[in-house]
């Protein structure tokens, strides 16, 4: 169902790998929304078969460029504007790797390369292409841009290992440059922090199944899905959220704000069960 709610509205995609990525449902969305976008991503990414077919179904055209180069970047705000005529309204940052979660080095046995190769791509790669679009003068007064984040920036998750430090970089980076790209350009400049999803990234996460239950069983909404996810994205890039930046924005169906639930008790106390005696008073030590 379409409201026209970006009708005119010229945007980039970064990060759209497959049917079950989050871009990838944003991209859809946008553009039956009335936008007109690129999509960009890796040069071994934008090859596949699966990234193509959207770019002909979107009629969109696709950019490869490695977030991480300054080059790469500038080729994508220059293409982008030729290619849809104008200043870009609305960037999504949907990036997320980890070297050293794919190479399973734990948080407390790091490689200190794969560290910065993990912060370059899912955070620093932020502020690069931030940087570039301002000194490039490539958006709109009043553009929106948003980034993908998730809650172990500031909680604790078993297995989310350096991600969760690059979660914290991208989101303080979404308030240091938004303060300056909203005082000067009226740039709104956002993070999502969605609940886990099933997506090629999300699943390289330890337990990841575990993760997604217990999320889903603590959130009072359940889990929010990745065209739900999409829906808000929309939102963010429209007129209706003008006055909104500098914020990390909880898409998590209630989970950020949770403690226990009934049902997460209900869960936890079954694991009690074989040690109950025939009163059901439990059995300790
Ligand atoms: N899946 C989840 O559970 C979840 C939850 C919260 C936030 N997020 C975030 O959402 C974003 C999108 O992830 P997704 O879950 O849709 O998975 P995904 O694997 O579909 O998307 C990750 C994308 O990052 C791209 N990428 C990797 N290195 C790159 C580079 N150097 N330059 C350009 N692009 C590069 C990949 O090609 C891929 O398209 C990520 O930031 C992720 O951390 C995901």
């Amino acid at each position: 169902m379409s409201n026209n709610l970006l009708k005119g509205k010229r945007g980039i995609v970064f990060g759209a790998l497959n049917e079950m990525s989050i871009a990838w449902k944003v991209a859809e969305r946008a553009v039956e929304e009335g936008a007109t976008i690129t999509l960009t991503n890796t040069p071994v990414a934008c090859r596949m078969g699966s990234v193509v077919a959207l770019g002909e179904k979107l009629n969109a055209e696709i950019i490869p460029a490695d977030a991480t180069s300054i080059e790469d970047l500038e080729t994508v705000f220059t293409r982008s504007q030729e290619i849809l005529g104008g200043k870009i309204d609305f960037v999504l940052h949907s990036i997320g790797m980890s070297p050293n979660v794919r190479k399973k080095r734990t948080y407390d046995d790091l490689d200190y390369n794969l560290l910065s190769s993990t912060l370059d791509i899912s955070a620093i790669s932020f502020h690069k292409m931030i940087q570039v679009a301002k000194k490039m003068d490539a958006i709109t007064e009043g553009g929106s841009i948003i980034a993908l984040t998730y809650v172990a920036s500031e909680r604790t998750f078993y297995g989310y290992n350096d991600m969760a430090d690059a979660k914290s970089l991208l989101e303080s980076i979404a308030r240091s440059f938004g303060y300056i790209y909203g005082r000067e350009k009226g740039v709104r400049i956002n993070t999502i922090s969605q609940s886990p999803t099933m997506t090629t990234a999300g699943s390289g996460i330890k337990g990841f199944d575990g993760l997604m239950d217990f999320s889903d069983k603590m959130s009072p909404l359940g889990n929010a899905s990745a065209e739900e996810c999409a829906d808000y994205c929309l939102v963010m890039f429209s007129d209706f959220t003008r006055k909104v930046t500098m914020q990390n924005l909880f898409h998590d169906g209630g989970f950020s704000s949770m403690g226990m639930s009934l049902r997460a008790m209900n869960q936890y106390n079954k694991s009690f069960d074989e040690f109950r005696d025939e009163n059901g008073k439990l059995i300790y030590g």
